[in-house]
């Protein structure tokens, strides 16, 4: 029997609820058709964004939300996104599918969908393409209350309050997509943009630089050591992608190796936080520096007969466990882990949503942010697994732990196909008389929800047996599952 000893009493550090933030980017159809179709459209809509996406994510509690990209970003001149529609200019979209962009969804648009879904907006300016003139003239356009030509300008556009605009993000994968920069270049650079990504009318920036790619600690070192005293936030990017070789492979059919490997492959995020955040610490031994994993998630072959510029893919149990177990690292490491973001939030690799004309569905990876929403800005609790089962060589059961007004959520998945793991909860450090739980699996490892039948997976109560000491769940295999104790 595995074993969860809790002191209840010793909280911890608090579990930053930007660590369950999701990330829009101008890709296939995330933005268009997916969060915004337009005032014209048959589909209910607000202000040209969909009624049904806004009151999905509201009811996920989704605090922040990364926009325009990721690859995009260092392509996008926001310029061109303001003002009347029919006068703005059009683009290409080099980066995914060779699309015409046609900027009907801008500045204004992302910040009042933000307000609609309740959300803090994360923008990520460019640093690859753009200038700094312009990087500025963005922030002071969004944040400046006075008067200035680009206060005037937002308040001709039809906004005369300023925004409130706290994450800046001063380029995106700037040693690939952003300009394949070298570190030392980048850091120079970084310095410079964010020296004119000023702190208007009492607006605080929290200035993010562009971090490494998944085990590039040269970055890291670079970044830190020159520019640490200029950030608030250093990003680091890591899917995981199944196949050997970082080879794409299908969403769905998927074998039992594959499904390991995707497994370990998942596991190894806390490998990487560890030793990135050891670097940091070095600098930043206080830990004012963020780490924020502002794109991660699973990274498939797109689904047959989709533009394979547009990153669609479908979602299923598999990757409902590597969200749960992605969130698990991110808690445990919420000491340096201030913000996360999957990749993208509808239509677009790990996707929480989908999206067919007027069709919705809500993916397992969904289901598991809900199940995990509790863990948003409560303390995490120490959370040590005795007795734990093994599967391949893994630690077959993960897990992560919090309490926020006297309500603890532990939070569990296991990862073992075939078999079930009984966990005994030790509740040490106050009384505890009522435990509820929520399940998320299904006999198929590849099952997932289509437009046709979206509820084929979806969260169910799993049994808890509460003592007087604390209680007893049984994950059964291959199961996601959140277990509230009061
Ligand atoms: O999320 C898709 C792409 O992955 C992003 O645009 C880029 O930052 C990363 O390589």
């Amino acid at each position: 029997m595995t074993k969860l000893i809790l002191n209840t009493d010793c909280p911890k550090e608090t579990i930053d609820k930007n660590i369950y933030g999701h990330f829009s980017e101008h890709l296939g159809r995330c933005i268009y058709g997916g969060l915004y179709v337009g005032e014209d459209s048959d589909i209910p809509n607000q202000e040209g964004m969909r009624l049904d996406v806004i009151e999905a994510l509201r009811r996920m509690r989704i605090p922040v939300l990364r926009w325009p990209g990721g690859c995009f970003a260092d392509e996008y001149h926001w310029e061109d996104g303001i003002g009347p529609k029919e006068s703005r200019p059009c683009m290409v979209n080099t980066h995914w599918g060779g699309v015409t962009e046609d900027n009907s969804f801008g500045t204004h648009e992302f910040l009042r969908f933000c307000e609609l879904i309740g959300a803090e907006p994360y923008i990520n300016g460019n640093l690859g393409s753009g200038t700094v003139r312009e990087m500025q003239q963005w922030v002071e356009y969004m944040t400046f209350d006075g008067i200035s030509p680009m206060a005037n300008k937002r308040r001709e556009n039809g906004r005369e309050e300023p925004w409130k605009i706290r994450y800046f993000g001063i380029g995106n994968e700037n040693w690939g997509c952003g300009g394949s920069m070298r570190p030392e270049y980048y850091a120079d650079e970084y310095r410079r943009y964010a020296t004119y990504v000023r702190n208007f009318s009492g607006n605080k920036i929290y200035r993010i630089a562009c971090g490494p790619n998944t085990d590039d600690y040269h970055w890291t070192e670079v970044l830190m050591s020159r520019a640490a005293n200029m950030m608030d936030g250093l990003t680091l990017h890591y899917y995981t992608v199944p196949g050997p070789w970082r080879k794409k492979t299908h969403a769905l059919g998927f074998s039992e190796q594959e499904w390991y490997e995707t497994m370990r492959k998942t596991q190894y995020m806390d490998t990487l936080i560890t030793r990135h955040s050891k670097i940091m610490d070095q600098y930043d031994p206080e830990r004012r520096v963020g780490l924020l994993v502002d794109e991660w998630g699973m990274w498939h072959l797109c689904e047959e007969g989709t533009n394979p510029g547009f990153l669609f893919q479908q979602n299923s149990l598999r990757d409902a466990l590597v969200a749960g177990i992605n969130l698990n690292i991110f808690n445990r490491h919420c000491e340096r882990v201030r913000m996360a973001n999957i990749a993208q939030l509808v239509n677009v690799l790990q996707a929480v949503i989908l999206t067919e004309g007027e069709k919705m569905i809500l993916t397992p990876t969904y289901h598991v942010f809900c199940m995990y929403s509790d863990h948003q800005d409560a303390k995490r609790l120490e959370a040590e697994l005795q007795g734990a089962p093994t599967a391949q060589d893994m630690e077959a059961v993960t897990v992560s732990a919090s309490i926020k007004d006297g309500k603890v959520l532990v939070t569990f998945c296991n990862l073992d196909l075939k078999e079930e793991a009984p966990v005994e909860i030790d509740l040490r450090g106050g009384r505890f008389t009522r435990g509820e739980a929520q399940v998320l699996t299904a006999d198929a490892m590849d099952e997932h929800n289509t437009f046709e039948e979206p509820e084929r997976l979806v969260p169910r109560e799993l049994k808890v047996e509460m003592g007087e000491t604390g209680c007893k769940v049984v994950l059964p295999p291959k199961s996601v599952v959140a277990l509230h104790i009061w």
